[in-house]
């Protein structure tokens, strides 16, 4: 096999370090996009998405003259599909009156159909999207077979999840272990010798569908992990506990790996992908749908909290109705919109569905998110810089753990702000530094006013 030309069809967070990754190694590599100011951007030597090492790598990837890029598919010896695969945002599925999300798999069908007239003898396809269990031979293998051709016999088909973590995809584009899944032996064999072009970490082979249930289960397993930490976190609220100083204590032990509570789960894998093996068999998922919802009603947790803060600094016993007949029209600066720490992606991000729910009670929010600071999100008023952000407000309200905000020092804060209150839904501000600077530091999973423990 002699892979020279290779066509990847989406050209975002996955497929254009892919894509150049795999032109620095001396593939000529046809970036696809059907979005054209992806296309023109790229074309213009910059690019339209944020990730450390990124923009030299892509102009390394162009001077080379391997990484051209267009809205239309053309011949090639393989094609790489890297498409959203996002959830159905009108349309649920139920189970016996419990509703579940459903995959959209519109840009999937939509790629694969764009490479049919181009299919030839002895090509290789290989879907990267993550993507529902049995997608490769379900839905990606009919419709190239309406090219005539055989998948497995006149083409070799693999699927291959990508793993790499957002703000470190170049180094573990390369150094990762990496899951080839043929539909054929063969095509596993093939979609080896493609990666083999880069790829530093362990290539192993097996079946399409073991390698898309594979990328599912990495997912899903993270989900309802840190849906564990985040009932731990409410539970220690009511109990008195420090949640962050239990867990520490509670991995000491050899076997456990608590991870951390937060303000909710988001981006485009984690909150998207346990959906789709609980759309693939809602009657064997019970588990993975509660920990779905567990994650996405976090940010009502944080909401109830910011509530109470206010009724606490205030002086005021909670409201009976645990604070949330709220102080109406406070002013809070909401510091952090992504879905993670360090990058810039804001999809599905549990604080920005915060902001929303904030601002639905009355409540006025200004959000600073230093990695985006010109998004435009609806309904979302947007801070120029971090003073414009906390100079008016009443609460800092941190939801991101940018090592940007971790690091900020408390003390320039409180010149910079009238705001005595802060909220912290991330562990990453230090109490007593926070309370030496004027601040009264409130922290998600640790109860404001301890309940009283019996010695
Ligand atoms: N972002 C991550 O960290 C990550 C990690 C692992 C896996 N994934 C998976 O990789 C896939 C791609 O994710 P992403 O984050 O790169 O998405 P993205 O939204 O950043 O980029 C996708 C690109 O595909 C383009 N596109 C849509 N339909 C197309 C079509 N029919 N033909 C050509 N281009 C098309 C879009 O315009 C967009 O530029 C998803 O399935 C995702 O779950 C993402």
């Amino acid at each position: 096999m002699n892979f020279q030309k290779l066509c990847v069809l989406g050209l975002g967070y996955i497929g254009l370090p892919t894509a150049s990754t795999f032109a620095i190694n001396g593939i000529k590599v046809l970036g696809v996009d059907i979005n054209p100011s992806v296309v023109e951007t790229l074309q213009k030597g910059q690019i339209h998405i944020h990730e450390p090492g990124l923009h030299n790598l892509v102009t390394q990837a162009v001077q080379t003259g391997n990484l051209t890029a267009s809205t239309r598919v053309e011949e090639s010896d393989a094609f790489l599909i890297a498409v959203p695969t996002p959830f159905k945002q009108h349309e649920l599925g139920d189970y016996k009156g419990q509703k579940f999300k459903l995959a959209d798999m519109t840009a999937v069908a939509s790629a694969t159909e764009a490479i049919v007239p181009h299919l030839r003898k002895g090509n290789l396809v290989i879907l990267e999207s993550t993507s529902p269990p049995r997608t490769t031979v379900d839905l990606v293998r009919p419709i190239l077979e309406r090219s005539g051709l055989k998948a497995g016999i006149d083409f070799f088909l693999c699927y291959s999840a990508e793993r790499v973590l957002p703000g470190q995809i170049l180094r573990e584009l390369v150094e990762n272990a990496r899951v080839i899944g043929g539909i054929t032996p063969e095509s596993a064999r093939a979609g080896h010798e493609l990666y083999a072009t880069f790829v530093k970490g362990k290539i192993i082979e097996t079946d399409a569908t073991t390698a898309e249930m594979v990328k599912l289960m990495e997912n899903t397993t993270r989900d309802v992990n840190i849906a564990l930490a985040n009932e731990f976190a409410r539970l220690a609220e009511k109990l008195g506990v420090n949640v962050w100083e239990a867990i520490g204590l509670a991995n000491l032990h050899p076997r456990i790996n608590i991870l951390s509570p937060g303000p909710g789960v988001g981006g485009h894998c984690i909150s998207v992908d346990p959906w789709f093996f609980v759309e693939a068999a809602p009657e064997l998922t019970p588990l993975i749908r509660n920990a779905r919802q567990v994650n996405d009603s976090q940010p009502h947790f944080v909401l109830k909290k910011v509530q109470q803060a206010f009724h606490g600094s205030v002086g005021n016993h909670a409201a009976e109705d645990g604070g949330m007949s709220g102080l109406k029209g406070k002013k809070i600066a909401a510091l952090g919109l992504a879905y993670k720490p360090n990058v810039d992606d804001l999809r599905e991000s549990p604080a920005a569905e915060i902001v929303h729910l904030l601002q639905a009670e009355g409540e006025q929010v200004k959000a600073w998110e230093p990695f985006k600071p010109n998004a435009r999100l609806e309904g979302i008023r947007m801070a120029t810089n971090l003073n414009d952000a906390i100079q008016d407000a009443d609460m800092v309200l941190l939801l991101v753990k940018h090592s940007e905000f971790a690091r900020l020092d408390p003390q320039v804060i409180a010149s910079s702000t009238k705001a005595r209150l802060a909220l912290d839904t991330v562990n990453a501000w230090d109490v007593e530094e926070w309370q030496r600077a004027g601040f009264q530091l409130l922290r998600l999973g640790v109860h404001s006013a301890p309940v009283p423990r019996a010695v």
